[in-house]
């Protein structure tokens, strides 16, 4: 590696062979279940419009300067997060401690993949109903019925989800780089083009008036100090950013590429999802008498109805629910990757053996999830089911409190040396803007939003 000069370490794992493949493989990681699941019921749940701005906001200024500050991060530590972490911390703040900001991301990776590869089983199982002709003639009762049906079955949902966490733990062993590459290359411009046929679908035969003004017209009585959080939250699941899956990317970035570049592209193709994805589900929910309140059902309660309704629904709908899947796997790959690399680099195993063990150790937390829609339903506390909790708890409070500290280390702990380097392609405007976002702005922005969902304000 002729470019890179003796201080600099490397990569044990390799690097990625071009930019595109490093943004192929952290615009895997954006979007996913997050854009099209979780980003239209938790908008539907918060009021619409009001929230979908707050997002966008959460998204340009706290979600750029911190994903830049990710990938500056891993580029410089080359390790995983809390490897890298410890060095940096240690080189550029004396301290070592900074790896504690690792570990709450990596905990964060935890819980989400529990419950993440449990929705991915949902979706693997949609696909199967499609193929087998499932949406045939569907009415609103009726796929609140085939809804209800999987969530109230443990083994169903047991056997897509053990499914789904078996292809993630075998990618991962065998190396994230084989075979990714390809994958994203081919899956996310056809997911892009079933967007589009359903998005043609929710103008023509949807209530696409009032699914617009539901998303797009803010409405500032619906906004709340929960809401608020519920939109930052979403902006950092949304980019995976406070969970260090973007700093482990970023370690095997070679060391020519624009890290301000790369970023927004990222971020400008998952938000499109994003509102593609809603653009298409509220037009189809306000149409069919469903509530955008309904929860985690709700892409599982409208798309069908969709599908049903349209000539080749049924490959069409085949296609959706297994191209969300794949999405979801690309996702799925970028928070198991940190941990595994973790143990691989620090207790010493092989690659194999540590995608199994804390494969499984997820696959387990996963049956809580399971189990938050049927037998422990009525066991709920705080914010309401273990699943609940688990999201809240990740998404709303983990990621950002991490994603916080990594951006305060890149932007006032490291020298300006070091992270200028990182970023030497840019004008000093933009690395001046860069370092105002990210030392100022993002994190001001996360703290009141905490501390106004605490009430103190
Ligand atoms: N960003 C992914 C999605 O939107 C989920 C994810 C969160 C991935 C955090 C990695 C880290 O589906």
């Amino acid at each position: 590696m002729s470019n890179i000069s003796n201080n600099e370490r490397e990569s044990i794992h390799g690097l990625w062979s071009s930019r595109l493949t490093f943004i192929l493989a952290v615009t895997g990681s954006a979007i996913g279940l997050g854009n099209i699941w979780k980003f239209p019921y938790v908008a539907g749940a918060n009021g619409g419009g009001a929230f979908v701005l707050v997002y966008l906001i959460c998204i340009l200024v706290i979600g750029f300067p911190i994903m830049v500050s990710e990938i500056l991060l891993g580029r410089k530590g080359r390790r995983n997060p809390i490897t890298s972490m410890q060095l940096l911390g240690k080189e550029e703040a004396g301290s070592q401690s900074w790896k504690i900001v690792g570990f709450i991301g990596l905990f964060a990776g935890f819980l989400i993949l529990s419950y993440y590869s449990v929705i991915a089983g949902w979706t693997l199982h949609y696909f199967t109903l499609s193929v087998t002709g499932g949406f045939g003639e569907l009415d609103t009762n009726q796929v609140n019925l085939l809804f209800s049906e999987l969530t109230s079955s443990i083994l169903t949902q047991a056997i897509f989800h053990t499914f789904f966490m078996v292809i993630t733990v075998i990618i991962i062993a065998r190396g994230i780089k084989n075979g990714l590459e390809k994958a994203v290359k081919i899956m996310m411009p056809a997911l892009l083009f079933i967007m589009v046929i359903l998005l043609i679908y929710s103008i023509t035969q949807g209530d696409f008036a009032k699914g617009v003004d539901f998303l797009l017209k803010p409405d500032f009585s619906k906004i709340t100090a929960e809401s608020i959080l519920a939109a930052m939250g979403q902006a950092f699941f949304t980019l995976s950013l406070g969970m260090g899956c973007i700093v482990m990317y970023g370690a095997y970035l070679p060391k020519n590429e624009s890290i301000v570049k790369t970023s927004l592209t990222i971020i400008f193709c998952d938000t499109l999802i994003a509102l593609l994805a809603g653009l298409v589900i509220f037009p189809i929910v306000f149409d069919n008498n469903l509530a955008p309140t309904d929860g985690p059902g709700l892409i599982f309660l409208t798309l069908p109805l969709a599908f049903s309704d349209i000539t080749g629904g049924m490959l069409f709908g085949s296609l959706f629910f297994i191209l969300l899947g794949f999405a979801a796997i690309t996702s799925a790959i970028s928070l198991l990757e940190p941990s595994v690399a973790w143990m691989i680099e620090t207790q010493n195993v092989q690659r194999s053996t540590s995608a199994i063990i804390i494969g499984s150790v997820i696959w387990l937390l996963g049956f809580l999830t399971i189990l938050s829609f049927n037998d422990l339903s009525e066991f709920t506390f705080w914010k309401g089911t273990l699943f609940d909790n688990f999201d809240y708890l990740a998404s709303n409070i983990l990621l950002p409190i991490s994603g916080l500290l990594f951006t305060i280390f890149a932007s006032w702990f490291m020298t300006r040396s070091s992270s200028r380097s990182e970023l030497s392609d840019v004008s000093p405007i933009v690395y001046a803007i860069w370092k105002f976002l990210a030392r100022v702005v993002a994190p001001i922005g996360v703290i009141i939003i905490f501390l106004n969902a605490i009430n103190i304000f």
